[in-house]
């Protein structure tokens, strides 16, 4: 601002100087000023509307059927998070799954690491679209499958990788599918969230972008002894 000149903070904003060291009150004293407590009400109404809106159209679709308890939200991983994800499988070869897939990120990395076939479940159809979107402009069309499926009803007997990224609370029930289902040989890298009872082989990364390593064989061997020490006491 010019030293020597003087605004008036209820002054409308069009008659003034925008300049850079408008003090904050002054600001926030000319928004309230003139939207009043009504118009503030009518933003705020406003707004919530529209978050509402984009959860029932875009984030809610396809999950009216699933449980309230087993809905997870989309969160797409960082970059951080997938390069995590894929060096735990490094090594690793054949076909992969990415429970949960989002836009389809994961499921795309894996194929370009030679990971065949490289296949998401998701069950929101906006993000189904949005990760065949992302394939087509990787030119990756046809090579990579995103499939509209509940995660919960998908057949894992021949999946030997296993990726997911879910919310703590599916992840014990998950857990157990995994366990019942999976072949011996197959391995389940989990982002951001460790499963509670599974002992890891290999961890990569820290805080949110951190990965856990699962060999489905040695959590098997580990409940066969858990349970053999349990019946000899
Ligand atoms: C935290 S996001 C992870 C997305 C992706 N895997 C990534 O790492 O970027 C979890 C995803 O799981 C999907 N999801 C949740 N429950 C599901 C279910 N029962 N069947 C299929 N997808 C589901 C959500 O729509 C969401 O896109």
């Amino acid at each position: 601002m010019n030293p020597g000149t003087s605004v008036n903070c209820l002054q409308p904003v069009c008659h003034r100087e925008m300049d850079d060291d408008m003090p904050e009150e002054c600001f926030s004293e000319l928004k309230t000023g003139n939207l009043g407590v009504w118009g503030v009400a009518q933003i705020a109404a406003g707004t919530g509307l529209a978050v509402y809106a984009m959860w029932v159209g875009i984030l809610q679709p396809g999950f009216r059927k699933v449980p309230l308890k087993l809905q997870v939200p989309y969160i797409p991983a960082s970059k951080v998070q997938v390069d995590n994800v894929m060096r735990l499988l490094s090594g690793r070869k054949g076909g992969l799954v990415d429970l949960g897939s989002g836009d389809g990120r994961i499921v795309l990395e894996a194929h370009q690491q030679g990971f065949t076939p490289s296949v998401g479940y998701e069950l929101n159809p906006w993000l189904v679209r949005l990760a065949r979107f992302h394939a087509w402009r990787a030119g990756h069309q046809g090579k990579v499958s995103y499939r509209r499926e509940d995660l919960w009803k998908v057949d894992l007997t021949k999946c030997k990788n296993v990726t997911v990224f879910l919310a703590p609370s599916v992840l014990s029930l998950l857990q157990e599918k995994l366990q019942n289902e999976l072949p011996d040989d197959a391995l389940v890298v989990a982002g951001r969230f460790p499963f509670p009872d599974w002992k890891p082989f290999k961890i990569e990364g820290q805080g949110v972008d951190r990965a856990w390593a699962y060999s489905v064989q040695a959590q098997r061997q580990h409940i066969f002894k858990k349970n053999n020490t349990l019946t000899s006491r």
